[in-house]
């Protein structure tokens, strides 16, 4: 993987650049689709590609691992295969999923027994079984296995947990440096810096993980019920310590504005799984601001759903009409809703790489902010 710099924002910290891996470029800022269990919840990889004009997707070890599990996905030749993206796949470790859907878990030194959410039944994950469950999915970039802690937490835990992270960090170094990739084509570890919110720790996480030289770094435990001005405060702190040079990917973050804020503050990669989910209920990110399209308003509402946006999906289809789907809780709802959030927040990252290289970023983002969080 490389990543070379190509603008910088005079009056922020946002970059532009281009990541390149094995299976294509990513330009930066981007914003990654979340396709949990191998696909993007309702969205065709043709129109992911073609309407969203998506370059990477996410996927999960944990779901990956469960369901369909490693055998079938090792015959598959990877998930590319499986799946039939052929453009960039980032893993996700499971190092989050453990803790948010897994009913019983148990944290030790060793990694985490949890039970399945499908079956209940008991699994162990540790630094070097996730590093080869990655290899196994085939992921280009494969995130490190970690402890995303929750919110509020506090300082003893936070430090324990921040200190087990680093530990179970040099583990997936080794395991991932002595392995080879399954697939003939290459990937990468991205480690994750912790420290909930507490700016000693922070620093000291964000140092330990900028020593590792790895190829990109992550800002994991944020976006977990924290203010917003706590999430920017962070992020602005790891931000100034993690290397220029290497892509920096911000975990599950967030809306649209928060986003742009991320973004000035010098984060390149991005993933939530806000615009789809909260597609299947209704709720629409536009480039005026958010819609409920359940709303009675829209019943008579000819306009396309987002005219200023591109992609076929949002400048075709009327506000009116998927009003309508909605409300008949037809399955197209769902299609049409996902596709159309995803193009917008492919669209917003797009406009702001744009702005990034044009040095006009910094004020163009703070009008966007105000404009796409109104509620219309
Ligand atoms: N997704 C959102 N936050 C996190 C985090 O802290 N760790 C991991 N592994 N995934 C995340």
């Amino acid at each position: 993987m490389q990543f070379e710099l190509e603008a910088k924002d005079p009056k922020s910290k946002a970059r532009a650049g281009v990541i390149t891996t094995d299976h294509g470029k990513i330009e930066t800022p981007i914003f990654m689709p979340v396709g949990t269990a191998g696909s993007v919840k309702a969205v065709h990889t043709r129109e992911l590609k073609e309407d969203v004009k998506a370059q990477i997707i996410l996927g999960n070890t944990y779901h990956l691992y469960l369901r369909p599990k490693l055998d079938i996905l090792e015959q598959a030749g990877g998930l590319h295969k499986f799946n039939g993206w052929d453009r960039p796949i980032l893993t996700d470790s499971g190092g989050y999923q453990v803790f948010s859907l897994s009913g019983t878990r148990k944290i030790k030194e060793n990694g985490v027994t949890f039970k399945s959410h499908i079956d209940g039944s008991k699994h162990l994950f540790t630094p070097e079984g996730v590093m080869d469950i990655q290899r196994t999915i085939g992921a280009d970039i494969m995130m490190a296995f970690d402890e995303c802690t929750p919110y509020p937490c506090d300082f003893r835990y936070a430090k324990d947990s921040m200190e087990m992270t680093h530990r179970w960090l040099k583990r997936c170094i080794d395991r991932f440096d002595s392995t080879d990739p399954k697939y003939g084509y290459s990937q990468t570890l991205f480690p994750i810096v912790q420290g909930s919110t507490y700016k000693d720790l922070r620093e000291q996480s964000a140092t330990f993980i900028a020593e590792q030289g790895r190829e990109g770094n992550a800002i994991g435990g944020l976006s977990v019920g924290e203010p917003a001005e706590e999430m920017y405060a962070t992020t602005d702190l790891v931000t100034n310590i993690l290397p220029e040079d290497k892509p920096r990917y911000l975990m599950g973050v967030g809306t649209p504005a928060n986003i742009l804020e991320s973004i000035a503050l010098g984060v390149d990669m991005l993933d939530c799984v806000m615009p789809t989910r909260n597609a299947r209920n209704g709720m629409l990110f536009t480039s005026e601001g958010i819609i409920n399209i359940k709303n009675e308003k829209w019943k008579d509402d000819f306009s396309p759903i987002d005219p200023n946006i591109g992609g076929y999906v949002s400048t075709f289809y009327t506000k009116a009409y998927l009003r309508h789907l909605v409300t008949a809780k037809e399955l197209l709802a769902n299609q049409i809703a996902s596709i159309h959030n995803l193009t917008f927040y492919l669209w917003l990252v797009g406009q702001a790489r744009e702005k990034i290289k044009s040095g006009e970023f910094a004020s163009w983002k703070n009008v966007m902010v105000e404009k796409v969080s109104r509620r219309l």
